[in-house]
């Protein structure tokens, strides 16, 4: 059932390539294994929710300064950071469907850092989607305005400049933007302080704490830091628990499962909640991609330490990601209702585009997409507006397996099917970020309505966005 293959991930090309066994689908069988001493003593963070400036009957306003910043991201050590305010996962916006979203954001830093902030899942005008060119020079100031016409979902802010965005996020450019509704308030999901975000990211550091950035460096990114820190535990009561996870990482898949191999609820992906909740005991994460995961501890005695473990990790560093405590009993009247939200549904499609994934070029090391690299003066497809397509991505790697996944802006797809198979149950709500494996071929629907211009569509393991793997499309009249 479970299918185990060998990926090449980071530096194909160059020989530093580190190969990783993926499971997709489900998380392997249990394993036993003793906890460690060392790991587990510092308490998780929860990112601060950031307070608008002004706010009126329609709009909140918001300053945001993208600066460096010094954190603790590894204890007894102190690290130079790049940051939203300053802060490493940056502060979280809470935002509400229909009403407005401005962020007054400017370039703090020095030297010739580019910035574009993009949010990622944004159904925007192209001029707030942060295009990868349209970039805030150091000391320029600008607003990106979120009209936020669009279903509830955990979205994401993040760095986007052409070239540098790889190392802009690797270095710490990434926070949550997290949008509610009506429809999602009404179902008395777990909220407040249950609703947890979490963003999980690997990182390289130095000795003296420093981050060491390198391009396709995953074999080197052995650190893993969730909402910023290294095997934190987490105190929770017994009761139910909205976790919205985040893989924020530049390259690195996770596969999640509680280390007691018990269930957990998945509620909601990229876009939102799915049509119905999906028990499982593990799912697996690549870069870009959100994924609403409900987890009840009233199963658990208090004083009961569950540790979340990366089941792709071949280092304890790896492997265990953090652990819930539980610490005290709790009432609950939050549901998981039978029914979450309906089921994507489109007009029919009246055209179809192949869109093909690598394979990397041996000789230059570029990350090709369509057999081009990105060149943001061509359109690489021209779409009209409000039309329907599918789009059949293919990994065309087959000399060094390398995985990719691709991220549209502007729209949330349907995935239709995944080698010609419905999608698994995690993948049956809406999405803008999809794994396509090597020799693998998915399958989405989406129409491109909205907004005319000019957007990317790309790779989501960003450092091979960076090498190239992007390319743009034109929403025309
Ligand atoms: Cu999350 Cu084009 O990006
Ligand atoms: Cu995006
Ligand atoms: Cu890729």
């Amino acid at each position: 059932m479970i299918s185990r293959r060998r990926f090449v991930i980071g530096g194909a090309v160059t020989g530093a390539a580190l190969a990783l066994p993926v499971t997709q689908g489900s998380a392997a069988a249990a394993r036993t294994r003793t906890t460690t001493t060392g790991p587990f003593t510092v308490r998780m963070p929860v990112p601060p929710v950031l307070r608008p400036t002004s706010s009126t009957s329609t709009t909140d306003t918001y300053v945001m300064e993208v600066k460096e910043g010094v954190e603790q991201l590894l204890p007894g050590k102190t690290t130079t950071v790049f940051g939203y305010t300053g802060t490493f996962v940056g502060p979280t916006i809470k935002a509400r469907k229909d009403r407005k979203v401005i962020v007054r954001q400017t370039n703090g830093f020095t030297g010739h850092r580019h910035i574009a902030t993009h949010l990622h899942g944004g159904h925007l005008p192209p001029e707030h989607d942060g295009h990868p060119m349209d970039v805030l020079h150091p000391g320029d100031t600008r607003e990106y305005h979120y009209n936020n016409r669009q279903s509830a979902a955990t979205l994401w802010y993040h760095d986007h400049a052409h070239h540098e965005e790889s190392e802009n996020v690797f270095r710490g450019l990434a926070g949550f933007y997290l949008l509610c509704d009506p429809a999602e308030d009404y179902l008395r999901l777990p909220s407040g302080e249950f609703d947890v975000p979490i963003m999980l990211r690997d990182a390289r550091f130095a000795d003296d704490g420093s981050l060491v950035y390198v391009m396709d460096d995953f074999a080197n990114r052995k650190t893993i830091l969730v909402n910023g820190r290294n095997q934190p535990y987490f105190p929770v009561k017994a009761r139910k628990y909205r976790f919205r996870f985040l893989n924020a990482s530049n390259l690195r898949p996770f596969e999640l499962r509680l280390q007691d191999g018990s269930q957990m609820i998945q509620i909601g992906g990229d876009q939102g909640l799915l049509p119905k909740p999906a028990p499982m005991t593990g799912f697996t994460t690549w870069p870009g991609e959100r994924h609403e995961i409900v987890i009840d501890f009233s199963r658990y005695p208090v004083g009961t330490k569950v540790v979340l473990e990366n089941v792709l990790g071949e280092t304890d560093g790896e492997r265990l990601i953090m652990r819930f405590d539980v610490v005290a009993t709790a009432s609950d009247s939050s549901l998981v209702p039978a029914t979450l939200a309906p089921a994507p549904s489109l007009p029919p499609a009246t055209n179809t585009r192949d869109v093909v994934l690598g394979p990397v070029d041996p000789v230059t090391n570029s990350m090709l997409i369509d057999g081009k690299t990105f060149d943001h003066n061509r359109i690489d497809n021209t779409i009209k507006l409000g039309t329907t397509e599918i789009w059949r991505i293919r990994n065309a790697e087959s000399q060094f397996p390398i995985p990719h996944n691709l991220h549209i802006h502007l729209v949330k797809f349907k995935v239709l099917d995944r080698n010609g198979a419905p999608p698994p149950a995690g993948e049956t709500g809406w999405k803008d970020t999809v794994t396509v494996l090597p020799g693998e071929t998915v399958r989405v629907q989406a129409t491109f309505g909205g907004y005319t211009g000019r957007y990317v569509y790309h790779c989501h393991l960003i450092d091979h966005a960076s090498m190239g793997m992007m390319a743009q499309m034109e929403i025309v009249p």
